[in-house]
């Protein structure tokens, strides 16, 4: 591990170049890993370790798109690709990733299979953390250990493809072989991340819900309409609306940040930009602080627990979050988005070029 500074503050970081990757293959060298579930981060994780030489099969429902998907991914029915049973059964790691509530629904019938020796891994700290909400309690003769990608199972492959990785966090929560630092970095490395930092399974979770909801996704959301909405308000057209809101911030000034940081991008924007920024900062960080604060207990507390287990459980589940999601695509601002992204150059036909 390297210790790194950040911001003043030290921590322990865990790189590709600590933990190699011939390392981390010889660590799961004797490991059958089981990946279970097969939908957004399953394939991300599973081809990432099958491309990583590492001895990997997939558990899927069957009579499920995610199955037809994990054929066409080239697992094998039968001898990569089996029932979530038949894959607990054979995995030695068993990687669950199913969604959170279908983390909860299957777990009895997963426990017959976490025999002694073997090592559960999650890439949420959720079931384990809500326990008394989800019944997940594992064995206490099985290691328990987490890997986190920050990012999307999308990215999480298409990076690895592109040779650059995905930071992850990791954990370990129960050490029954004595053996599962040694194992959760390997199966860190296997996956694609970038490097590795250490965290809980509880931390894991707090500050992932909070971050989806928050800046990563809802608040990001919810500030982009109301930006949106003041200006068509006052009378601007939707395509100025939009540029002044997301297509700016996605194509230049975001991108800016993570090149180098909010300095970077305040220090190449206008000096009459700057000025302006810099008052309203302070502001909308006063405003949203208390809405974060109150997001902070409501995941501390479990009321966000409760809601997912109790929407994402229910059979239509994925109905009424489809006509949620078309409900927001078909917002002027969303629409607006697909024209302004159609007028982008590299989208214009050959003849225009
Ligand atoms: N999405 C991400 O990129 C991401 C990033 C970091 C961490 N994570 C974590 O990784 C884990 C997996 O997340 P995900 O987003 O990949 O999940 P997801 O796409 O929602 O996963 C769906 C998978 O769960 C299965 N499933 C759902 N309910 C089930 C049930 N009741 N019984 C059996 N199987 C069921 C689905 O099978 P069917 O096809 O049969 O429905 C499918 O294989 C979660 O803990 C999540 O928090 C996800």
């Amino acid at each position: 591990m390297a210790e790194m500074d950040f911001g003043g503050v030290t921590e322990n970081v865990v790189t590709r170049d600590e933990f190699t990757l011939k390392r981390a293959k010889e660590v799961l060298k004797d490991e059958i890993v089981a990946v279970l579930g097969y939908g957004v981060q399953g394939p991300g994780q599973g081809l990432n370790m099958r491309d990583n030489g590492v001895n990997v099969i997939i558990g899927q429902r069957q009579n499920s798109p995610n199955w037809d998907k994990a054929v066409e991914d080239g697992w094998v029915p039968g001898e990569t690709l089996f029932s979530l049973e038949e894959a607990a059964s054979r995995g030695t790691i068993i990687q669950y990733l199913l969604s959170d509530a279908g983390q909860k629904d299957f777990w009895p019938s997963l426990l017959p299979y976490l025999t002694e020796g073997k090592t559960l891994g999650f890439s949420h700290g959720f079931s384990v953390t809500y326990k008394e909400l989800t019944g997940v309690i594992p064995p206490t003769n099985v290691d328990v250990v987490l890997v986190a990608p920050k990012g999307s199972g999308l990215t999480l492959r298409r990076n690895f493809l592109q040779d650059k990785g995905i930071n992850s966090s990791f954990a370990i929560f129960q050490n029954f072989s004595g053996k599962a630092m040694d194992k959760v970095l390997a199966l860190g490395i296997a996956v694609g991340s970038g490097y590795l930092f250490e965290t809980t399974l509880q931390n894991e979770v707090y500050s992932d819900l909070t971050g989806e909801r928050g800046v990563l996704m809802g608040a990001l959301a919810g500030m982009m309409e109301a930006q949106y909405y003041v200006l068509r308000k006052n009378g601007h057209s939707p395509s100025e609306s939009f540029n002044e809101t997301v297509e700016e911030l996605t194509q230049s000034l975001i991108l800016l940040v993570g090149e180098k940081g909010m300095n970077w991008m305040f220090a190449n924007c206008s000096a009459t930009a700057q000025r302006g920024a810099l008052d309203w900062k302070g502001r909308f960080r006063d405003a949203v602080a208390p809405v974060f604060d109150q997001l902070y207990e409501n995941v501390k507390n479990g009321t966000e627990t409760k809601i997912v287990l109790d929407k994402n459980g229910q059979p239509d589940y994925k109905q009424k979050l489809d006509a949620e999601l078309d409900e927001m695509n078909n917002m002027e601002i969303w629409r607006t988005g697909e024209t302004v992204r159609k007028l982008r150059p590299e989208n214009w036909g050959n003849d225009a070029k």
